[in-house]
């Protein structure tokens, strides 16, 4: 069996997008919610960009136990220490430097020749170990870069003591078929490839980042960067969910591939972010929309009720998608109450917990007609979750 790592960027490259900004506490909040959902890597920001971002790194790094906890680092040393200094209340710590190495970056962003950006990147890799073991080095527009420099920096980088290295589609240019080329391309020109994972990044500007993602996956990927909702810079990364769920309904396909995620928590991860970011997802967004299950044709109607599995593909249950029709109101008692928090996703709150949202719900209850799923997330998140 081959695990394939998710490193979750919705605290970074999502987060960069605009009207997705979160505060430190939102972003600890969100981190929280990944762990619970079994993401292997949260990078939570990029500790020198800003005071509010060193602290969210710090902040998530102190209350996050089961995931590593990443800062991103542009390939300096300043940008590196802050990062180290960040992530400190960890053991498990990833810094992720990265550097351009495309013609167009090198020469209009970075003014730098091949050479220089060469011996920056070993560098800061050999920099970062100073502070882990577990450096990801990403060469930044990766798709567009020159072959055979690409693979020289990547061997430089393994050489250094880089664990992950990272192929950025940064400007979503690339399709699948050639996605998965390169990452074979890249096993079978650099010879020390097998001493670290190839993670792939990819956005979403064709509309192709889950693909390009499956593609590299398919061809030797280790590792892949997402985001919950796909969200990120422009039109987004690929969406982390999407991935999961194709990995998980197609083993037929991946075959040994799998991960680690607890898919039942993917639909109270989505709600969590868009209540977070006052965000929504479209409708008809792949297994977090509100219509991703939801069968009106008749003639589906009619195939569905003789046999699930003639329009459906996989379970709303699986993907935690609450599966009852019960309609919450003024009527409604305390059970029926409970058991939509645990549809919801809420299985552990305290009784004391509990009866504090019930009597919020009954005095919303006496305003409304019904009570949405939405009004009892937002009743979460006032009561329990707002300091
Ligand atoms: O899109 C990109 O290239 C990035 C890198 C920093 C990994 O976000
Ligand atoms: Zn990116």
């Amino acid at each position: 069996m081959r695990k394939l790592i998710i490193f979750d960027t919705t605290l970074r490259d999502g987060e960069q997008a605009p009207g997705f900004s979160m505060t430190v506490e939102e972003k600890v909040r969100m981190a929280k919610q990944l762990e619970n959902l079994g993401v292997d890597v949260i990078e939570a920001g990029f500790a020198a960009a800003s005071k509010g971002d060193f602290e969210a790194v710090n902040e998530v790094a102190k209350e996050v136990k089961d995931s590593i906890v990443c800062s991103l680092a542009r390939a300096l040393h300043s940008d590196i220490e802050k990062a180290g200094e960040a992530l400190a209340p960890t053991e498990r710590k990833r810094i992720h430097t990265f550097i351009a190495t495309s013609p167009i970056h090198m020469e209009y962003k970075l003014r730098m020749t091949p050479e220089q950006v060469l011996e920056k990147a070993v560098d800061a890799v050999k920099f970062a170990r100073n502070f882990t073991d577990d450096v990801e080095f990403s060469a930044e527009d990766a798709v567009r870069s020159e072959r055979e420099f690409l693979y020289k920096v990547l061997e430089a980088v393994i050489d250094a003591g880089a664990k992950t290295v990272n192929i950025p589609d940064t400007v979503g240019y690339s399709i699948p078929e050639e996605m998965g080329q390169l990452i074979a391309d890249i096993i079978n020109n650099v010879p020390n490839i097998d001493k670290a994972v190839i993670s792939v990044h990819c956005h979403n500007d064709l509309g192709l980042a889950v693909a390009n993602s499956l593609a590299a996956v398919k061809n030797g990927a280790g590792q892949v960067h997402a985001t919950i909702n796909g969200i990120g810079e422009r039109a987004g990364n690929a969406a982390l969910e999407e991935v999961v769920m194709a990995i998980k309904v197609r083993k037929d396909y991946f075959k040994d591939v799998y991960t680690d995620i607890n898919t039942k928590e993917i639909y109270k991860t989505s709600r969590l972010l868009c209540r977070l970011t006052g965000s929504f997802v479209q409708p008809n967004k792949a297994i977090v929309g509100d219509n991703a299950f939801a069968h009106e044709a008749g003639i589906h109607q009619h195939g569905l009720l003789a046999k699930r599995e003639t329009y459906e593909i996989m379970k709303a249950e699986d993907v935690g998608v609450p599966s009852s029709k019960i309609v919450l109101g003024k009527h409604s008692g305390k059970h029926a109450f409970k058991t939509r928090l645990e549809e919801l996703g809420y299985k552990n709150l305290t009784d004391t917990e509990i009866e504090r949202l019930f009597v919020k719900f009954k005095e919303l209850a006496d305003k409304k007609k019904e009570v949405f799923d939405e009004d009892i997330e937002a009743l979460i998140f006032d009561e329990l979750f707002k300091s």
